[in-house]
């Protein structure tokens, strides 16, 4: 171990904070997939990668890539990223803190031997802000692609082909970003937690078990729009009352159906809604509804989704409305592996915590995307009062400090680990 010091923990947190200057907005932090903030970071976070000791490029998704071979070149890796995409007013950690993390590593382990080629990855589209669907960078990495998505836009009606073209992105190659299973150890990820557990417990790391599922839905609730004075109750078919029930009674069933704290419960959100025709002195005829549905595994998240749509339906039905559900996104649960498991646990005890607290991780990561391709671990670093998504995001420069210890325990575990499974494997 080379041991932390707080001036690379220093240096973690100065970086995430040097990456805020690229955002769409002056005041608060906006950076979304293949925007010109997104090609400043990824610029100047491929700088950081090349000081490092890696050789970098920027693949075919718009993800920032660097490597270092291992013990002989052209050995399959072991990655580790995060994404460098925000949502709007976002905070200075969430995904940048895994990447420049990623990196600290990287350059602690420069003149280390290792069974494997070490890469890392700043993906390019994690939270979905601009197109609406998520993951989009990690999921491209594995293979994973879907020919519609080309024609999803953004708020200003651009596609996403015209996005890919406008970053001088060849959409004809994006499967080039793919990796292939034999390619890749596995995929390891630090992120801040984005929930009040490890703060309540009062330790600093701790490490994910699974990911939660996730489904996002665009939900419309259809009336009709008419004069806001003259039209008798009995006769209006107001959309945007019908969506306040809907929206709580969403609320309702999600809390309803269990625990969210242990295994058993779903969460669900809505978080953004648009009225047509949106004027004050017109009944509101049309109401569009994002819905975000997750749970620690699919099954009890699609009975959720089941039952609430049918209720949901049955509701606008009886106001006269008319109720339309579109899945715009969904991700199946990631376990993670327990073999990386146990390195992340290992690299946890290195710092002197022992028996550290195992998370499903409630918000989505691109780990998930990974688990298509590879075996995942991942390591949540606390952050004050369970903050995220929002620009009070903040970690501790002391839980930095052991984060930064104990992934790079990770992966010298991780390492021996791998190296120990060669050797069994290998012919006598
Ligand atoms: C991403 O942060 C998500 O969980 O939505
Ligand atoms: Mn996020
Ligand atoms: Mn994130």
């Amino acid at each position: 171990m080379s041991g932390g010091t707080s001036s690379d923990a220093a240096l973690v947190l100065d970086r995430c904070h040097e990456l805020d200057r690229y955002s769409a907005h002056p005041v608060h932090l906006e950076r979304t997939h293949l925007t010109r903030q997104h090609a400043q970071a990824n610029e100047v976070v491929a700088g950081w990668m090349a000081d490092a000791g890696l050789r970098t490029w920027v693949d075919a998704a718009g993800n920032v890539c660097g490597r270092r071979e291992g013990r002989e070149p052209g050995l399959p890796a072991l990655l580790l990223g995060s994404h460098l995409d925000t949502v709007p007013d976002a905070g200075s950690y969430d995904g940048m803190l895994g990447v420049v993390m990623a990196i600290a590593v990287a350059q602690r382990l420069h003149d280390v031997e290792l069974p494997f080629a070490l890469e890392l990855i700043g993906f390019s589209d994690e939270e979905g802000s601009r197109f609406g669907t998520a993951l989009l960078g990690s999921q491209a990495v594995a293979g994973h692609w879907l020919e519609d998505w080309w024609d999803l836009r953004d708020r200003d009606g651009v596609t996403l082909h015209q996005a890919f073209l406008d970053f001088g992105l060849d959409p004809r190659r994006v499967h080039e970003a793919a990796r292939q299973p034999h390619e890749l150890v596995g995929y390891l990820e630090a992120h801040i937690e984005q929930g009040p557990y490890l703060e309540a417990r009062d330790e600093p790391l701790g490490y994910v078990t699974t990911i939660a599922g996730a489904r996002r839905f665009r939900l419309s609730v259809v009336g009709e729009a008419r004069h806001a004075g003259g039209t008798p109750y009995a006769r209006r078919r107001d959309a945007l009352v019908g969506a306040a029930e809907v929206i709580t009674e969403i609320e309702r069933m999600a809390r309803a159906s269990g625990d969210a704290d242990e295994h058993d419960g779903c969460i669900a959100t809505v978080g953004r809604i648009e009225v047509q025709p949106g004027a004050v002195n017109v009944i509101p005829g049309r109401a569009d509804l994002s819905l975000d549905l997750r749970a620690a595994n699919d099954e009890a998240r699609d009975a959720m989704w089941a039952r609430m749509e049918r209720r949901l339906e049955e509701m606008c039905e009886a106001r006269g409305l008319r109720f339309e559900a579109q899945e715009r996104h969904r991700a199946p649960a990631a376990p993670c592996a327990p073999w990386l498991t146990d390195a992340v646990v290992a690299g946890i005890g290195s710092t002197g915590q022992q028996d550290p607290l195992g998370l499903w991780s409630r918000a989505g990561h691109d780990a998930m995307a990974m688990a298509r391709i590879t075996d995942i671990g991942m390591l949540f670093l606390r952050c004050h009062d369970g903050i995220s998504h929002h620009p009070d995001e903040a970690v501790l420069l002391e839980d930095v400090e052991v984060g930064l210890d104990a992934f790079e325990a990770a992966v010298r575990a991780t390492a021996a680990s791998y190296a120990a499974r060669e050797l069994r494997s290998s012919p006598a």
